[in-house]
């Protein structure tokens, strides 16, 4: 049995987790930095990387002590090395090298993005390559034909503002509290989803991208006429967002080639007037839809130490001078779309 420790530090999550190669999470432990960053209304880059400087060493020793564990016993080390806010993925990276070089063990640099996109496979262990992946949070927004470790094509991006990011900026609108997608999901429960027009940017056309930047400000428009309730524009902005991702799944499912599965990750996984959308598209094409439990949908370390698992019974590992890369795109010949605002 092999035993990877996974690390991340990438965003606003100072994360640590111990995954065996069978799919079993020993421990993990996740600390948020809500607290800190909440008096500026977004994550700070300075303060973030502060915080996980202060955090990362006794969170990794309180992980190891979790699992009952000694630093000896990890096969490997395992960090994200990017995409993410530089400082912040440094501090992780280089305390996985100062590790790796103290206890001679290899290490594996992770793409924070591959940790989202491998880690249905380690929630299920039938889910075999290849299956198209929807990536859908606060920060990503991609469809991708995840093809094997390393291998990925990416056929769908956002022009603009990511799925989560829209939610989040419509609530806010709506007067609702960030993040705004969980409330703005109960107060579509309320409303009626016919009552208020908006648009579904990009339905139809050819690529599967993804716009999602007038769809907030019509929402912005709607608020302000005063014409309609609350509760009526949170259920038409869902169905709007419904209507676009359904539509941009259907048209990636039609380019991609067979495969074993539709799967979705990211936050935004957690909203169940989605999740049953994507199960009937899954279901009219006879594919199993999966999305893994929300805590592995999430930033978290468990998906870290997963890709590194899968990397490690490979046989491959990275030289300890390994750089941190700011931007990492999964799929390095993908074009750039006019626009992309893409976060990590
Ligand atoms: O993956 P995540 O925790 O963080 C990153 O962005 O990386 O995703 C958070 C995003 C937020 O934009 C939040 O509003 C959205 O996921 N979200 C939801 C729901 N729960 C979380 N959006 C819609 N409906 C939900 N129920
Ligand atoms: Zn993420």
């Amino acid at each position: 049995m092999s035993i990877v420790l996974g690390i991340e530090s990438s965003c606003d999550e100072t994360a640590a987790a111990l995954v065996t190669d069978d799919r079993v999470i020993l421990a993990q432990r996740i600390a948020s930095q809500d607290e800190e960053h909440r008096p500026f209304g977004g994550v700070v880059p300075e303060i973030a990387a502060r915080a996980h400087a202060e955090r990362l060493a006794p969170l990794i020793e309180a992980t190891l002590a979790d699992a009952g564990m000694t630093l000896d016993q990890v096969d490997a080390i395992a960090a994200t090395a990017g995409p993410g806010l530089i400082g912040g993925v440094m501090v992780g990276l280089v305390t996985a090298k100062a590790l790796a070089m103290a206890t001679d063990k290899p290490l594996i640099a992770v793409n924070h993005l591959e940790g989202h996109a491998l880690s249905p496979r380690l929630a299920d262990a039938s889910l075999a390559y290849p299956y198209l992946l929807l990536l859908v949070s606060g920060g990503h927004c991609q469809i991708l034909l995840v093809e094997d470790v390393g291998q990925f094509r990416r056929l769908g991006t956002t022009i603009d503002d990511a799925l989560g990011e829209a939610f989040d900026k419509s609530a806010k609108v709506l007067g609702l509290g960030y993040p705004g997608g969980p409330a703005l999901e109960r107060l579509a429960l309320q409303g009626d989803a016919k009552k208020v027009p908006l648009p579904r940017p990009l339905k139809g056309s050819a690529e599967p991208h993804f716009s999602f930047a007038g769809l907030k400000s019509a929402v912005l428009r709607a608020k302000q006429s005063g014409e309609y309730t609350d509760a009526d524009i949170a259920a038409s902005f869902q169905q709007a967002a419904i209507d676009c991702l359904i539509d941009r799944t259907r048209r990636a499912l039609a380019k991609c080639g067979p495969v074993n599965a539709l799967v979705v990750a990211g936050g935004v996984a957690a909203n169940k007037a989605i999740r049953s959308a994507l199960e009937a598209l899954a279901a009219s094409h006879l594919l199993p839809f999966i999305a893994p439990p929300l805590s592995l949908c999430t930033d978290n370390a468990a998906m870290i130490a997963w890709a590194g698992v899968e990397r490690f019974e490979r046989g491959q590992s990275d030289p300890l001078d390994v750089a941190a890369r700011p931007r990492w795109p999964l799929d390095p010949e993908a074009e750039a779309v006019r626009g992309a605002g893409v976060k990590a």
